[in-house]
């Protein structure tokens, strides 16, 4: 969470560290600022509540020049939402910081600092490290030695840029925990949370690994690792569309997104599979050899991410015929679990970067795991070096705080997994083809499946007013149930729970009124007559329906019930098929609401502390 950008330059980087915090807001929102080293020696700080819009706003009341800069997009964690506590922070008008991360130790480092004469002038826990670099710079003149040593102070995660009004030549980083990627321009270099903030201005990345500290000048990177020895690190070009930021002329990013998922379901299809299955190395060279080997799959993810995870344990069991198990990363890492002999772990994220769930990997690898997989959007983050093998979803970025794209991409990449892991566990032919059959099919079941947006539209007119609702669905539809609980309560704030359906009677059925409307999700499958006898259980008692149906499935609509038609389609990628219209269904109850659909209260999109 939290978005930082710096920039040391010849040019003046005003604009460049705005465009790059604009790229960043959906990281966090809540308020804004920049630090600028300029010309008579002192740093021009700016900061504004609310979003970058107001920041720039400000900005272009004056004439803010420099050269040298770090700007931040915050996302609160230790102090509230106020100019106080927006970054950068200062001491001594000297140092100068961003951060992104969470500084455990803050409450001890604060009253040594106290007790040393500092004043503070926040409740971050980021001014900490503004003052322990300012501390340490009492004992040398390199701003690097400073920072080198003050980070040993440190506990928690960080990713931090100081900068020291004495010296405008350069930028020190620092990552522990929280990502940090420096940019690489001609006579000018680049520091941001995520390579997004720097694409207008280079393609050409260094990833800083765990324990990194790093001096940047305009025309040299000099990076140490957590012993202090220098190391090279790789230079790597990035792929990730320069125009992603852009809305394509969507109201908002999610309906973009939500629009994007025939397109970037076929390229994550693409090259990997064709009419005779899959193509060979896949899931990386040798991925195959482990796969032979695995006899059960422990999945770890937080979130939607979590929701395609529950809907794989379905499937890796049903067709794949291996056992498998999954869990929220954030309960799996502080517990005590028993490790089943040759487990796979597979870790899934849009981000790569959610703390919880890089520290669950963490741990299993101390834990004795086989191998690890991660199925990750988001090339070069943290999952994706940490892990074993990585399997690329290629939803492009994701800038909507709500995830919809990176769902149904992962959803298509668990089928996949099913395929590879099923050939070693006797998958059965008719199940093979007809995963194999409905994969090809996908994209085009996607775009048919859009074109029902109308009767939701409408539909949403009917929810706008509640303040609960009940999500049902059974099989591998209950994870979809869940996603589809959870679009609507991020983005609308109604309160929505999901609920297998076959639970009903076991408690929620006292819930049933009629100011509570329940959304099914009924595909024709082999549990249709059960679902049915749960639908019967809430008429009964005077529920209202929304009814997602396959044609097929014959369920008509009454005074208590209205059924909305989805395209026929078959077993395997029917989840990923009912997940459209519950995403367009948020989507257009929380425009009649006048959210922030894209920026949604209390949020962000990339969870980097716990
Ligand atoms: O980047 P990740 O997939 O690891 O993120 C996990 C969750 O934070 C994320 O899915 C979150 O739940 C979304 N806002 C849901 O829309």
């Amino acid at each position: 969470m939290c978005g930082i950008v710096g920039a040391v330059a010849e040019r003046n980087v005003v604009e460049i560290l705005l465009e790059g915090l604009k790229r960043l807001e959906y990281r966090g929102y809540d308020s804004a600022g920049v630090a600028l080293l300029t010309g008579d020696g002192t740093i021009n700080r700016v900061r504004r509540t609310g979003k970058v819009q107001a920041l720039v706003d400000a900005l272009g009341q004056q004439e803010a020049l420099g050269s040298t800069g770090i700007a931040h997009t915050r996302w609160a964690t230790h102090g509230g939402v106020t100019e106080a506590n927006a970054h950068p922070h200062f001491s001594n008008e000297r140092v100068a910081v961003v951060h992104n991360g969470i500084i455990e130790n803050y409450q001890s480092l604060r009253e040594n600092l106290v007790n040393q004469g500092y004043t503070f002038t926040s409740d971050t826990d980021t001014e900490t490290i503004a003052h322990t670099v300012n501390e340490a710079l009492k004992n040398t003149d390199s701003l690097l030695a400073a920072v080198q040593a003050s980070v040993k102070q440190f506990h928690g995660a960080y990713g931090t840029v100081i900068m020291d009004r004495t010296d405008p030549s350069k930028l020190v980083v620092a990552r522990s925990g929280s990502p940090l990627v420096i940019g690489l321009g001609l006579g000018e270099n680049f520091i941001a949370s995520d390579q997004m903030a720097l694409l207008p201005v280079t393609r050409r990345f260094i990833f800083l690994e765990e324990g990194d500290v790093a001096e940047i000048t305009r025309r040299s990177v000099a990076i140490f690792d957590k012993n202090g020895n220098a190391v090279e690190r790789e230079i790597i070009e990035s792929s990730v569309e320069h125009d992603a930021g852009d809305k394509a002329g969507y109201r908002h990013y999610m309906l973009k997104e939500i629009h994007e998922q025939p397109v970037v379901v076929r390229n994550t299809l693409q090259q990997r599979i064709d009419e005779t299955g899959l193509l060979p190395d896949i899931f990386g060279k040798g991925a195959d050899d482990i796969f032979a080997r695995v006899k059960h799959v422990q999945i770890i993810a937080c979130g939607t991410s979590y929701h395609a995870g529950m809907t794989a344990r379905y499937w890796l069991e049903q067709y794949a015929n291996i056992s498998c198990n999954i869990e929220i990363a954030s309960e799996f890492r502080y517990r005590k679990s028993v490790v089943h002999p040759d487990s796979l772990l597979v870790t899934i994220s849009q981000s790569g970067e959610t703390a919880d769930t890089l520290a669950a990997l963490r741990l299993a690898k101390e834990l004795g795991y086989m191998a690890s997989l991660t199925i990750c959007n988001v090339p070069g983050s943290s999952l994706v070096r940490e892990s074993d093998m990585a399997f690329m979803t290629r939803a492009g970025a994701e800038i909507g705080v709500a995830s919809t794209k990176a769902f149904t991409t992962q959803l298509t990449a668990f089928l996949m997994l099913t395929l590879a892991l099923g050939k070693h566990n006797n998958i059965a032919g008719e199940d093979q083809q007809a995963i194999i059959q409905a994969l090809l099919n996908l994209p085009a079941k996607l775009e048919e499946t859009l074109a029902i947006t109308q009767g939701i539209e409408d539909l949403a007119e009917e929810f706008a007013d509640k303040n609960h609702s009940l999500f049902l669905g059974r099989g591998d539809q209950y994870p979809i149930a869940m996603e589809g609980a959870l679009k609507l309560k991020e983005i609308s704030y109604i309160h929505a729970e999901a609920y297998a359906s076959g639970e009903l009677k076991h408690g929620p059925l006292a819930l049933i009124d009629e100011e509570m409307p329940v959304i099914v999700v009924a595909p024709n499958n082999e549990l249709l007559e059960k679902l049915k006898s749960n639908v019967e259980e809430v008429r009964a008692r005077g529920g209202i329906m929304y009814v997602f149906a396959d044609k097929d499935a014959a369920f008509a609509s009454d005074d208590t019930m209205r059924v909305i038609n989805v395209p026929h389609c078959d077993g395997p990628i029917a989840p990923i098929i009912y997940t459209l219209p519950l995403q367009l269904l948020s989507y257009y109850v929380a425009l009649i609401k006048g959210t922030d659909v894209d920026q949604p209260r209390n949020l962000a999109k990339s969870v980097t502390v716990e």
